[in-house]
């Protein structure tokens, strides 16, 4: 039989040991060798000459395959032979593109992976320099799940790129800017607070809990964005007020809705009776020891709050609709500080609007852009994971889409602190959704999320090739996919062509 020599480039044991593996040896020569060979070709091929049957229709090709035999465990096998099993995700839900690897249809459905106990969550996490294509691939995404019924909420549409997605399922978004109409209370009840008179008074004093926290929490996020770290005294005081504002310390079980500019009156003049109940021996000793919060709180209520956070909430979500946006486009000119603060208060009352949704529908809360909020501080990222963790609906999927991951590491904060939340965070979103990073970057994301080298190498190397390629990490699967778009919707999702629609070309 006449030997090929195999093909130029790498053989199989260079490729082995080039990923760190390595072959047995080619199978032993000799006379014990080849008595061994015999029996095994006896034992699993068919009686036949090498040739085969020199019968018309039964010989076989004489072109010997250019290969050397070797013999490896499956372990081995499977890390170099170039047939690759299905990806061992069922075929349901988002069709967003293809898998790289085996070129099948790669298929998004948050819930339906809970159910299978693919991930412990149904939320995503996306990362990515800016440009790869994050916003492109949660557009698809949304557009695709809400053929299944799922209902969408933009929480904070920065650059305003939903509002062609929103046009063109027939929904106006909500526009948030200076000299406009809406107003949105961060500090609003939200479903919790309906049929309140008819709830059990367990029950209100569970919804109470839960609204303060939502609140107290926020404020503090928003303390910090001047550079102040409520202290827990601070904090306590603020979770006094807010108690007191609502009517909840009163007894009596009523609660209404409260604004910000009403607290920082409450704590810019505390009462006497604030301040005995803050166990502060007189109002001017609360006054000087919560002044700088207060006055952080104040600065926020004339500048970034004014005239879109300090009042009650003039819309009302639709939720009968595919999509509703908040549109934070205007803010843009207004600087970072607005357009974070701005987040972190729609993200915050997005939670709220989402409490309590309806049993058995699927609701995607969409929060792009977050490391606008993420540079407020600690507080700010705090906020974020709260407004994760404390989610309560079945059939909530959250997505997330950041930069890199020193976006979650608030800035200034105390390393293990950062860090805890950035885990935390990690926890909290089982499919993390990784485009294109410098290699640095990709090291430090690979860290984080317990990437492998490979897998690292494509985040850092094969998805900066095209946009649109990412790794997905769907619980601990791996999937190198490209995201595709129809041409019907590249106008809808093409931010550029958007940009240039609003600007003329
Ligand atoms: N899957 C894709 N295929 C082809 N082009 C894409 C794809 N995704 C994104 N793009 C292009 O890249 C641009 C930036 O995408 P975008 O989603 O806004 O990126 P990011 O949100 O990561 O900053 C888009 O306007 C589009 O032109
Ligand atoms: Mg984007």
């Amino acid at each position: 039989m006449a030997r090929r020599r195999p093909p130029a480039g790498r053989s199989l044991p260079q490729l082995a040991s080039d990923f760190g593996g390595q072959l047995p040896s080619a199978r032993p020569s000799g006379d014990s060798g080849r008595e061994r060979h015999r029996e095994e070709a006896a034992l699993l091929r068919p009686p036949a000459p090498a040739r085969g049957h020199a019968r018309p229709g039964h010989g076989w090709s004489p072109v010997a395959a250019p290969l050397v035999v070797y013999r490896a465990s499956t372990a081995e096998v499977g890390g170099i032979f170039p047939l690759l099993t299905a990806n061992g995700l069922p075929p349901t839900g988002a069709l967003i593109g293809y898998d790289a690897l085996t070129a099948g249809g790669f298929y998004v459905d948050p819930v339906g992976w809970v159910l299978n106990q693919i991930v412990t969550n149904p939320n995503l996490i996306f990362f990515g320099k800016p440009g790869q294509g994050k916003s492109t691939t949660v557009k698809a995404l949304l557009l695709r799940m809400m053929l299944f019924g799922a209902r969408v909420l933009v929480a904070g549409d920065v650059k305003g790129e939903y509002e062609p997605l929103c046009h063109a399922v027939g929904v106006e978004p909500i526009s948030l800017g200076l000299g406009l109409p809406v107003r949105i209370n961060p500090l609003d009840l939200g479903p919790l607070g309906q049929s309140w008179d008819q709830l059990p008074a367990a029950e209100r004093q569970a919804r109470a809990a839960l609204i303060f926290a939502r609140w107290v929490v926020l404020l503090k996020a928003l303390i910090g964005v001047r550079g102040i770290t409520a202290s827990p005294s601070d904090e306590s005081a603020l979770a006094m007020v807010v108690a007191e504002l609502s009517g909840w310390s009163r007894g009596g079980g009523q609660l209404r809705a409260v604004t910000i500019p009403e607290v920082y009156d409450a704590l810019a003049r505390p009462t006497a009776q604030l301040a005995e109940q803050c166990r502060y021996p007189s109002v001017q000793r609360m006054v000087d020891a919560t002044r700088q919060s207060t006055d952080a709180l104040g600065t926020l209520v004339r500048g970034a709050l004014a005239g879109l956070f300090d009042a009650p909430t003039t819309v009302r979500l639709d939720w009968n609709a595919p999509i509703q946006s908040l549109s934070l486009r205007r803010l843009n000119d207004l600087g970072d500080e607005v357009v974070g603060v701005a987040l972190a208060c729609v993200n915050s009352w997005s939670r709220a609007m989402t409490d309590l949704r309806r049993p058995g529908e699927i609701t995607i809360v969409v929060r792009d852009e977050v490391w606008r909020q993420m540079r407020l501080g600690v507080g700010a990222v705090q906020s974020l994971d709260a407004d994760l963790r404390l989610s309560r609906n079945d059939g909530e999927i959250q997505v997330i889409v950041a930069h890199k991951p020193s976006d979650l590491l608030a800035v200034g904060a105390a390393g293990s602190q950062e860090v805890a939340i950035a885990k935390d965070m990690m926890a909290l979103c089982d499919t993390k959704v990784m485009f294109a990073q410098d290699p640095t970057i990709a090291e430090e994301l690979a860290q984080l999320v317990g990437l492998t080298d490979i897998a690292r190498d494509w985040v850092a190397g094969w998805a900066r090739q095209r946009t649109g390629r990412a790794v997905w990490m769907v619980g601990d699967r791996v999937f190198k996919v490209t995201t595709v778009r129809t041409p019907l919707e590249v106008p809808l999702f093409d931010t550029n062509a958007a940009l240039k629609a609003e600007t003329g070309p």
